[in-house]
């Protein structure tokens, strides 16, 4: 495994797997530090070639690719945390890969992700590993009210979820999932949602920004809200749930922890994303350093930016349809389109920050 002993300089290139909306505002953020970027994506017409000087549209399990790839970058980091293990391994063989295959092994899999935070003595909702019908049934049983049955791998935006409120829903969830792994997690009667993102630098230097509050709508983010209902205890307990998660991890770079605020006040930690994330996008306009260039900070070995907020913002997703309406959301905000040529039900488009003075500092 290769390790990065200096800072990559100004001129040398980060390579990002993924070529979405967030890696496009990673280049984006790395070319304003005078760092080159080069995406690999699965499919061409990626939202994030547009802006690289250099890309390549290729199956993410192509050994040979990957490691052409992986040989043309000072460092390599990720958009999303799905890339197969060997493939993560095989990279880290050519290049540094930041965060490390073990913080992504841990976080891609909801199973292995909840058991890691449970260890931490952090809270979560009851969880049960469900690989069977049977076991969905007895595993409802054991939750005494209402779940939710999750595949262990490769959801977001709800998918691959199905909320249950009898063993015998418990599984034909399941069924539905065609044989994947899941998990019963009982059903959190949250007060609300909330997130931190966080970053982790090489040197083990850690920042946090405030953490927004989240509507979800449709199981998609709606909109991020800062400063959150969250108090100043809350705020720091918060804080240094993700600091203890980033240490375990010893992670690199900037991710979030999702959470339910319960109606007591207290944080259980719904996930772990290994990567920016859409409840951090409000950082470009309100902070000093965001997250996209605090991810590639962190990756290139460089000093940590300062997380402060100057501004309260609140974050809009623009979603599908909605785009349409880009010249009048123009009048509104800051409004950040990812450049897809379709619109899609349900497909991230772009999102509008708004800001007003800050309230708390
Ligand atoms: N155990 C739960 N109890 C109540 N709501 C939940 C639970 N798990 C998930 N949700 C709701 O579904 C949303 C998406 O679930 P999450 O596990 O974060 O998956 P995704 O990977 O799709 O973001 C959450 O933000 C929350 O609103
Ligand atoms: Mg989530």
């Amino acid at each position: 495994m290769k390790t990065l002993h200096k800072p990559v300089p100004p001129g040398g290139t980060i390579g990002i797997i993924g070529g979405g909306q967030l890696g496009r505002m990673l280049a984006l953020a790395a070319a304003r530090l005078g760092l080159k970027t080069y995406i690999y994506n699965d499919a061409p017409d990626a939202p994030a070639f547009q802006v690289t000087g250099q890309s390549i549209a290729a199956p993410y399990d192509d050994l040979e690719k990957l490691a052409a790839f992986a040989d043309a970058c000072d460092a390599v980091t990720f958009e999303f945390e799905n890339l197969p293990a060997h493939a993560i391994a095989h990279l880290a063989e050519h290049v540094p890969v930041r965060p490390g295959a073990q913080a992504l092994a841990i976080t891609q899999d909801r199973l292995s992700e909840k058991t890691f935070v449970e260890k931490l003595g952090l809270k979560t909702a009851p969880f049960f590993d469900v690989t069977s019908a049977g076991q969905a049934c007895e595993a409802f049983g054991k939750l005494g009210g209402r779940g939710i049955l999750k595949t262990r791998r490769f959801g977001y935006d709800g998918k691959g979820q199905a909320k249950v409120s009898s063993a015998d829903e418990a599984a034909k969830a399941f069924e539905s999932f065609k044989g994947a792994p899941a998990i019963l997690e009982g059903f959190v009667d949250f007060a609300y949602e909330a997130s931190v993102v966080a970053a982790r630098g090489a040197d083990g230097g850690f920042a946090a920004y405030d953490p927004p509050e989240n509507d979800h709508e449709n199981h998609i983010l709606r909109r991020s809200t800062v400063p959150s209902r969250l108090s100043a205890p809350q705020v720091e307990e918060a804080k240094m749930i993700a600091r203890q998660i980033g240490d375990a991890l010893d992670y690199v770079g900037v991710f979030a922890v999702e959470l339910f605020v319960a109606a007591d006040g207290a944080l259980l930690v719904n996930e772990i994303a290994p990567r920016v994330h859409n409840t951090g996008h409000w950082t470009i306009e309100a902070c000093a350093c965001s997250q996209f260039e605090q991810h590639i900070r962190a990756v290139a070995g460089w000093p940590l930016g300062d997380p402060v907020r100057h501004a309260d913002a609140v974050m809009e997703n623009i979603i599908g349809a909605e785009v349409e309406a880009w010249q009048s959301l123009a009048r509104t905000g800051a409004l950040h389109l990812y450049g897809k040529a379709e619109s899609r039900l349900g497909r991230k488009m772009g999102h509008i920050t708004r800001l007003k003075p800050l309230t708390k500092p």
